[in-house]
């Protein structure tokens, strides 16, 4: 048999990885019911014709597309917009909006492995459908930044831009879809000249590429300076205009909400998804190149879906960078506080007996596992001890007769005779006071 590995890009989480993960879920969920936002489980398999509609040129060419066994053409989902917008356009139709829509799970990308790059990637993801107001994009600011904060991230940057800046210029320069997504992409990949050759090859002005060049050289963390300078450079282009106007509203919001947050707004940002119309950004911190989050408006997707007419915006935190930003600012998780106690019969015949202690404890919402190898008391304590458990709880015929049993402290090796009706309170106890 060959030696089995796990395929290039999937990982196993070990306990204590796992252990992280399910933490950093649990303060996802808790933003989740915080903000109003309902969790739905969408299928990770998807049609191909969905989830490439909007994605856009990079993320399409990355997606695990296969044939199933009925000849549809299906793709492992890429991210949890398209699944979200797919519900809402359909089975929601006629629910009343604001939708607020949370997700948490795996998504599917053939991205080269590296460190905070993998192939199967878990995301938080939060969709607010049915609002065109900035009061909405706010939201998805504020509980973004709120959820960096419970997990203990310092120092979080958002960078922000408006999608609305640049296309509303192209539109208006009659640059077709095709050339502005091309632009976008590369944009995307700050190959900034490559972006505005291929915008001039589009037949845009001389005029449009100058300003272009100038627009994307415009960013900084004084936001209201910034986007006052892009009001100006757009001047010609009223729609470029309220696109920045709209993007100054959504931050005051946030800054009036949070008080002083680290916001670098960036004219030239794009993002690879091709869906977004509005509000775009992403999350970092110091010490690592790659966004925790990224996210933004998109108002034509649901629509596109043969849905109501439905504005959105959302976010998708990516839980694997936020563990390794973690990790990088030694973050405290908090650890498995509940002790775990061991039960190990020492004769065949008090194996039921055994059995029995251990439901009732467990009953008594005490962590309880048996011992199932047959092996003899000094074996088993060694192997409790190795495993790291916290108490032995060894049932004997002798201390049975006064129903007892021996409880013995897997650290301090302190062991006493105590009542099987006392076991929980003690170990409980304990656990209270090695807090
Ligand atoms: P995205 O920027 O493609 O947006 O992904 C969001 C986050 O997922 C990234 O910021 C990153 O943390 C994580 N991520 C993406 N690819 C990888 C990878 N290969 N390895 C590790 N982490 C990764 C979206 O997915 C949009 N659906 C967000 C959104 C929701 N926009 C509107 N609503």
């Amino acid at each position: 048999m060959p030696e089995f590995k796990t395929v290039r890009g999937m990982r196993d989480f070990l306990p204590e990885e796992a252990h992280v993960m399910r933490y950093v879920e649990a303060k996802e969920r808790e933003i989740a019911q915080l903000y109003g936002f309902k969790e739905i489980m969408t299928p990770i398999v998807e049609s191909y014709e969905l989830l490439s509609a909007k994605s856009g040129e990079e993320i399409r060419s990355r997606m695990f597309v296969f044939k199933d066994l009925g000849g549809r053409d299906v793709a492992l989902r890429p991210e949890f917009t398209a699944s979200v917008a797919r519900l809402v356009a359909t089975t929601f139709r006629n629910e009343p909006k604001p939708f607020r829509l949370f997700s948490f799970g795996s998504i599917y990308r053939y991205d080269e492995p590296q460190k905070g790059r993998y192939r199967e990637i878990y995301q938080s993801n939060y969709e607010l459908m049915g609002s065109s107001m900035p009061e909405a994009d706010a939201e998805i600011l504020m509980l973004t930044d709120s959820l960096m904060k419970s997990v203990g991230l310092k120092k979080c940057a958002f960078k922000i831009g408006h999608v609305g800046i640049l296309k509303s210029i192209l539109d208006q320069e009659k640059v077709g879809n095709k050339a502005q997504n091309a632009a976008m992409q590369l944009m995307d990949k700050k190959q900034y000249d490559n972006a505005l050759q291929a915008i001039k090859k589009a037949e845009a002005s001389e005029k449009c590429i100058e300003i272009l060049r100038k627009l994307v050289e415009l960013k900084g963390t004084k936001t209201v300076e910034i986007i006052n300078k892009v009001k100006e450079l757009v001047g010609y282009y009223p729609k470029s205009i309220e696109s920045a106007q709209n993007l100054s509203e959504i931050i005051s919001l946030v800054c009036a909400a949070k008080g002083k947050m680290n916001i670098t707004v960036d004219a030239g940002f794009a993002r690879g998804l091709e869906y977004y119309t509005g509000m775009i950004f992403e999350v970092y911190v110091p010490d690592l190149e790659i966004a925790l989050a990224g996210g933004g408006r998109y108002d034509k997707l649901i629509e596109l879906f043969g849905g109501a007419q439905t504005p959105a915006v959302g976010v998708a935190h990516g839980i694997d960078r936020i563990i390794l930003a973690m990790q990088g600012q030694k973050t405290a998780v908090a650890s498995r506080e509940e002790k775990t106690a061991m039960v190990i019969p020492i004769q065949d015949e008090v194996k039921g007996e055994a059995l029995r202690i251990s439901e009732t404890l467990r009953g008594q919402h005490i962590r309880v596992e048996v011992e199932v190898s047959g092996r003899k008391i000094a074996n088993a304590l060694e192997n409790a001890n190795r495993r790291k458990l916290d108490y032995a709880i060894i049932v004997g015929e002798r201390e049975l007769k006064d129903g007892a049993v021996v409880l013995r402290n897997l650290a301090s090796r302190e062991q006493n005779i105590v009542k099987i009706e006392n076991l929980a309170s003690i170990i409980r106890n304990a656990e209270m006071h090695s807090d």
